[in-house]
């Protein structure tokens, strides 16, 4: 039986959200991940620095609880995960920024609007009104992490973002600005044009198109933002994911939420994949016969371009099919009731 053992693995795109939602799903993460970028959406956003360090304080708790119930008790046992914070952009001054830049990893920016819970976000990107906050990030060695859609058609929502990149990337060119979750080949085509922008790439937009989402019935489970693109735009994903592109790293978006608002009129956005994504990764990167690539991929690559060092953790896959349970506390994961072709076998 194949066997991959991963080390470190990061996730670099989370949520994690809050309350008895947190304290239900963190152990998740933190049973097969040694750290993740918290994405700050939050109501209200995380947008101080009492805020940012008391989130942290309630996910360390979260993941350090005793399983409460036997349906959790395998994801108890965590050992270390590191939450690297995040705030909510808005324009900070550099006092500020200074004073909270310990405590943080990123800012993540929003489009007001755009998705869930982003309300609070930039309305206009108006580079002049911006630039005291991202240069001073940029001093700071504060990198941005940005929800790049427009509020146009929405299959050209990220295509139509690349402007705005490219007049953040070229007015602040020592900022490091992270594109996340991309689902375009416009967007794996500015990677290697600007030195300072990054990727995350989530492990649904490798595996799906909009044909998934809305081709034959409606798979609410698979209705996320950005929505998954054409073959090509995954095809290009797929590309560079599994070469390892140096200027690419996994984020998962995993995205909660409960049952009741994913199945309904007005189905809320997001893909669950936290329990199962390095799985998926493996049967992915397996299949291409590229998983020697799948180290840079969810770890290494990470670590160089946000200069972070994770804490021990080695993962143990064996390719043996793992039955995704139909829902984790009320939660229903990607893929749920089906078998996906790779297991955690160990974690230590
Ligand atoms: O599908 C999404 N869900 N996309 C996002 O950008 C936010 C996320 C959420 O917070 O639910
Ligand atoms: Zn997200």
């Amino acid at each position: 039986m194949k066997q991959h053992t991963l080390l470190m693995p990061l996730d670099m795109h989370l949520h994690l959200r809050d309350g008895i939602m947190l304290e239900n799903i963190a152990s998740l993460s933190a049973y097969s991940f040694s750290g993740a970028i918290i994405m700050p959406n939050l109501v209200p956003p995380v947008s101080t620095k009492e805020e940012l360090i008391a989130y942290k304080e309630r996910i360390l708790h979260a993941v350090g609880i005793e399983a409460a119930d036997d349906e959790m008790e395998e994801f108890s046992d965590n050992g270390g995960f590191e939450p690297y914070m995040t705030l909510f952009y808005q324009n900070y001054d550099e006092d500020f920024l200074a004073e909270v830049a310990d405590e943080l990893t990123a800012i993540k920016l929003y489009p007001a609007g755009i998705t869930t819970n982003s309300e609070g976000g930039v309305k206009n990107f108006d580079i002049e009104e911006m630039r005291p906050t991202l240069e001073a990030m940029a001093r700071l060695d504060i990198p941005l992490c940005v929800h790049g859609e427009t509020d146009g058609f929405v299959m050209d929502r990220e295509a139509e973002f690349m402007n705005i990149y490219e007049s953040l990337a070229t007015n602040f060119p020592d900022l490091k600005i992270i594109m996340e979750h991309i689902t375009t080949k416009e967007a794996v085509d500015m990677l290697d044009k600007h030195a300072n922008l990054y990727a995350t790439i989530t492990v649904h937009h490798l595996l799906i198109s909009l044909d998934d989402v809305i081709g034959g019935m409606m798979k609410p489970h698979l209705f996320c933002k950005p929505i998954a693109k054409r073959p090509e735009d995954r095809d290009a994903l797929l590309k560079v994911a599994l070469d390892a592109h140096p200027k690419v790293m996994f984020g998962s978006d995993s995205a909660p939420h409960p049952q009741h608002k994913k199945e309904a009129c007005g189905c809320a956005a997001g893909v669950f994949t936290a329990p199962i994504a390095l799985q998926l990764l493996c049967e992915i990167f397996e299949k291409a016969g590229k998983l020697d690539n799948l180290q840079s991929f969810v770890s290494d690559n990470a670590q160089s371009i946000y200069g972070i060092c994770p804490e021990f953790k080695e993962i143990i896959l064996v390719q043996e099919p793992f039955k995704v349970p139909e829902t984790y506390k009320g939660v229903v994961p990607m893929y749920a009731g089906e078998s996906i072709g790779w297991s955690i076998e160990d974690v230590d």
